[in-house]
C-alpha cells in the first residue's frame, strides 16, 4: 500500500515538473529533452523519445531524448506505418511490446538496445484534436511485478497529451515570430541598392525615391553635405534608367575658373577664343543621350544660368562662338551642398532655374543623423579594403563603439578614408581603440577601460586630454601643460611618445 502511495506521488510530481518545463519557454528541443530526463529520473523509464512527424518530408524524427546519443538520434527516422513507432503514429493508440527481443516489429533504429531482451516497449501517440502529431516512447526493465504497463501508458498518455499542447503552441510562436519576422524585412530592407549601403529610415527614403525617379526623365536636385553619398546616388539613378548604356558624365561648376566654364559645359567652335585652334564638344554634347551631373551647382554664375535653364527647357544650345543650334537629349541630375533657397533670396541664383531643378528634391541625411547605418558601412568597407590588400582584418566591438560614437563631419567620405587607412596599416588583425586616429578617441566610453588592457586605457585618456588641451590652447605647450598639470618638459617628452604633432602652420 505504502509503496503504491510513493508511486503516486512520484507520478504527480513528474506530471508537475513536465508542466513546468513545457512552461518555461518555446526553446522546443530543449524542453523536450528535459521533460523526456524528468520521466527518467522520476519513473525509472530507461530510454525516452518523443517523435515529431515532419510535414514536410512526412516522416517522424526524434526531436529529444533521453538515454541516447546524437548518432543515435540521428538514426532515429521512421515513415508513417513504419515499425512501431510509425504504426503507433498512423493508428492513434498506444501500443505496448512486453519483450522487444520477440518482437520482429520492433525495428531498433537507433541501435541503442544491444541486447533486447527483458526491456518493454511502451509507445504512445501525441495528439492534438484527435490528430497525431508525434509519438511519445520509452523502455522499461520490468523488475518489480506491481507496477502494471496499463499504469505506465496512462502516465506516458497524459505526457503526450501535455506534450502536444506545447508542440502546437510552440507552432504558433513560430508562425508568428516568423511574421513579425517578414514584416520586419519588408519594411526594413524594401529598398535597395547595389553597394550603397542603408537601412535606416532616411536612407530607405532616399533609395525609394531612386526607385521611383530613375525610370523617368526627370531633373533630380540632390541636396547634402559634402561625402554624404550624392554622387553615388547620381551614378545609381542613371544606372537604373534606360539611359545605362549612354554616359554618364560628371562636372563640378566649383572646380573650373568662371571663363572657362561655358565651353566646358558647351564645347567651343574653332577660333571662338585665343586658343580654341579645334573646335571641341562640351560635357552637354558628350552627355547625348545619357545622363549629366552638375555638381555644385550653387557654384554657378548667374551669367551662365539662361543657358542652363535653356538646355533644361528646349533641350538646345550653341556651342561658344558657334551659331548652329545643337539639340541634346540630356537627363540632368544637380547637387548641391548649399541652400539654393538662400542664394535664391540672396540673388545669386535665379529663381527660374531653381524651380526648374527642383522638380524632384532628394535629402542625403549626414551621418550623424543615421548612426544605426555606421556599423553597416564599417563592414562594408572593412570587407572591401581586406579583398584589395589581400587581409583579414576585423574590428574589436570596442573600436567599433567609438567609431558609431564618433559625429563624422566629413561623412562617409571621412569615414570610408579612416576604414581604408586602419586595414591597410593594421599590422594585427584586429582593429582596436589604440589604432584609431586621436581625433576619435577624445572620450573614450568606460566600457573600452574595463575591456581593454588598464595600460591601454589610461595612456588613450591621457592621449586625448593632451590633445585637446593643445586644441584649447592653440597648441601653446607651455600653456596646455598647466592646463593638465605637466611640466612643459613632461608634455613635449608625452607629444614625442604618441606621436602628437602640432598641426602644420602652427609649428
Ligand atoms: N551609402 C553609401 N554606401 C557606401 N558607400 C558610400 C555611401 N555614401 C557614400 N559612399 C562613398 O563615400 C564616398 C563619397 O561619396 P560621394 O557620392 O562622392 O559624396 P558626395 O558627392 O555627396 O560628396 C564615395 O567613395 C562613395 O562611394
Ligand atoms: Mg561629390
Amino acid at each position: 500500500m505504502t509503496q503504491l502511495l510513493i508511486r503516486e506521488n512520484r507520478i504527480l510530481s513528474a506530471l508537475l515538473e513536465v508542466s513546468k518545463v513545457l512552461n518555461s519557454s518555446f526553446e522546443l528541443e530543449k524542453n523536450l529533452s528535459r521533460t523526456m530526463n524528468v520521466l527518467g529520473d522520476f519513473l525509472e523509464m530507461e530510454r525516452g523519445s518523443v517523435f515529431l512527424l515532419d510535414h514536410f518530408t512526412k516522416e517522424l524524427r526524434i526531436v529529444a531524448a533521453h538515454g541516447l546519443t546524437k548518432e543515435q538520434i540521428e538514426r532515429g527516422k521512421y515513415k508513417i506505418g513504419e515499425g512501431i513507432v510509425g504504426r503507433v503514429l498512423k493508428k492513434g493508440s498506444p501500443m505496448v511490446i512486453p519483450n522487444v527481443g520477440e518482437e520482429p516489429l520492433f525495428l531498433n533504429k537507433t541501435g541503442s538496445r544491444i541486447s533486447k531482451n527483458g526491456i518493454s516497449f511502451l509507445c504512445v501517440p501525441v495528439k492534438f484534436k484527435g490528430e497525431s502529431i508525434g509519438v511519445l516512447s520509452a523502455d522499461r526493465i520490468f523488475k518489480d511485478k506491481a507496477i502494471t504497463v496499463d499504469e505506465d501508458i496512462r502516465v506516458l498518455e497524459i505526457v503526450a497529451s501535455i506534450i502536444a499542447q506545447y508542440v502546437i503552441l510552440w507552432k504558433h510562436y513560430k508562425e508568428s515570430e516568423k511574421e513579425r519576422e517578414n514584416l520586419k524585412l519588408e519594411l526594413k530592407g524594401r529598398y535597395s541598392l547595389p553597394n550603397i549601403i542603408g537601412s535606416s529610415d532616411k536612407m530607405q527614403q532616399v533609395f525609394e525615391a531612386v526607385h521611383r525617379v530613375a525610370h523617368s526623365k526627370a531633373t533630380v536636385l540632390l541636396y547634402g553635405e559634402s561625402g554624404t553619398g550624392k554622387e553615388l546616388i547620381a551614378k545609381a539613378i542613371h544606372y537604373m534608367s534606360p539611359r545605362t548604356k549612354l554616359p554618364f558624365v560628371k562636372f563640378n561648376c566649383a572646380s573650373i575658373p568662371e571663363g572657362l566654364l561655358e565651353s566646358e559645359l558647351f564645347g567651343h567652335e574653332r577660333g571662338a577664343f585665343t586658343g580654341a585652334i579645334n573646335a571641341r564638344k562640351g560635357r552637354f554634347e558628350l552627355a547625348n543621350g545619357g545622363t549629366i551631373l552638375l555638381d555644385e551647382v550653387g557654384d554657378l554664375p548667374i551669367n551662365l544660368q539662361p543657358k542652363i535653364l535653356r538646355v533644361l527647357q528646349e533641350r538646345e544650345f550653341e556651342r561658344v562662338g558657334g551659331e548652329k543650334t545643337i539639340k541634346v537629349d540630356v537627363r540632368l541630375i544637380a547637387a548641391t551642398g548649399r541652400n539654393l533657397e538662400e542664394l535664391v533670396s540672396k540673388g545669386k541664383f535665379r529663381e527660374d532655374l531653381y524651380y526648374r531643378l527642383n522638380v524632384v528634391p532628394i535629402f542625403m541625411p549626414s551621418i550623424r543623423e543615421r548612426k544605426e547605418d555606421i556599423p553597416l558601412l564599417i563592414e562594408h568597407f572593412i570587407k572591401r579594403f581586406n579583398e584589395e590588400n589581400m587581409k583579414d582584418v576585423f574590428i574589436s566591438p570596442e573600436a567599433l563603439r567609438l567609431l558609431v560614437d564618433y559625429d563624422w563631419p566629413g561623412n562617409v567620405r571621412e569615414l570610408e578614408n579612416t576604414m581604408e587607412r586602419l586595414v591597410v596599416m593594421s599590422v594585427k588583425n584586429t582593429i582596436s581603440p589604440s589604432d584609431l586616429p586621436i581625433n576619435l578617441k577624445l572620450l573614450p566610453p568606460k566600457e573600452v577601460l574595463q575591456k581593454e588592457s588598464l595600460k591601454a586605457g589610461i595612456e588613450d585618456i591621457e592621449k586625448s586630454s593632451i590633445f585637446d588641451a593643445l586644441e584649447k590652447t592653440g597648441w601653446i605647450q607651455a600653456k596646455a601643460a598647466r592646463i593638465i598639470g605637466l611640466t612643459p618638459r613632461q608634455i613635449g617628452y608625452k607629444m614625442k611618445k604618441y606621436r602628437i604633432a602640432s598641426p602644420i602652420g602652427l609649428q
